[in-house]
């Protein structure tokens, strides 16, 4: 009899560890439950599901992917190639906004993928009106989802960044697209939309429209919280100051890396 476990060992090389996680989704049960669950034989479909499942991780699929799901903000977000995986320094965009909102303030999300940053922002801060937007309608249709799923309000629309957004707001926030197109690292990411990814040549041609736009659309001392790359925020800066935002600000994510840049408005005048 070849046991779970034994499969596991002979099989997995170096994936054991999210075959492991696969085999955990395939039961759904929790890990304690694995210990006793994989001295059982293998069944002739568990076995098939792992080694199909090895296939597309040695093709390079990222383990959400075949899981279906990504932890963000210690909640589950169903996630497809549609969408980009979230990632945990994005976290730290929640934590800012969660300190620079006041109770009942509007916040604009561009670029919301699936949904993660807003959806995580409307769980911890129910009082806040929050509207999420994307390019990608398929990937709208992931957000909403994760919407029902969390029983979030938040308002989803369909924009190509500010064209089709009306209105101002307190707070926009943004992960953008900031890897330039020719960047080495794009071939480890090849498994994710690529216009989640890269947005031209430079890696700055989004991070750019957003810098430029967002004065017309904060209100009077309103927020701009924005992710990007590692080495950008220098150039960051100097374009959120040439665009007259003040208190420009730099914070490091948990690698101790610079990872997002907060502003504030100063007067509506500017744009
Ligand atoms: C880096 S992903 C961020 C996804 C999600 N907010 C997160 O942090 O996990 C960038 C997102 O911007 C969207 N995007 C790219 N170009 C856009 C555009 N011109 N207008 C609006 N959204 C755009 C992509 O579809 C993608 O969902």
């Amino acid at each position: 009899m070849l046991t779970i476990d034994a499969w596991l060992r002979q099989n997995g090389a170096r994936f054991q560890h999210e075959l492991e996680i696969l085999a955990r989704a395939y039961f759904g049960i929790s890990k304690a439950e694995f210990i006793c669950e994989s001295d059982q034989s293998i069944t002739p479909n568990l076995k098939n599901y792992l080694s199909d499942a090895l296939v597309k991780l040695k093709r390079g699929t990222p383990l959400a992917y075949l899981l279906g799901y990504k932890e963000f903000w210690s909640l589950e977000f169903q996630v497809n190639r549609n969408v980009l995986i979230p990632r945990p320094e994005t976290e730290l965009i929640i934590e800012k906004s969660i300190e620079l909102a006041n109770d009942g303030d509007s916040v604009l999300e561009l670029g919301t993928g699936s949904g993660a940053i807003a959806i995580a922002l409307a769980k911890e801060r129910p009082d806040l009106s929050i509207t999420a937007t994307d390019i990608s309608i398929q990937a709208l249709e992931v957000a909403r989802e994760n919407a029902r799923k969390h029983k979030c309000k938040i308002t989803l629309e369909h924009s190509d960044w500010f064209e089709s957004v009306s209105g101002t707001w307190n707070l926009i926030l943004s992960n953008p697209p900031y890897i330039a197109e020719n960047d080495p690292h794009l071939d480890f990411l090849a498994m994710e939309p690529r216009v989640a990814l890269v947005s031209g040549p430079t890696g700055f041609e989004a991070l750019d429209v957003l810098i430029e736009n967002a004065h017309n659309h904060l209100k009077p001392c309103g927020h701009l919280i924005i992710e990007h790359g590692i080495g950008q925020a220098q150039e960051i800066k100097k374009k959120l100051a040439s665009h007259h935002f003040t208190e420009i600000s730099s914070h490091k994510d948990l690698a101790n890396i610079n990872r997002i840049v907060t502003a504030q408005q100063v007067s509506p005048e500017y744009g």
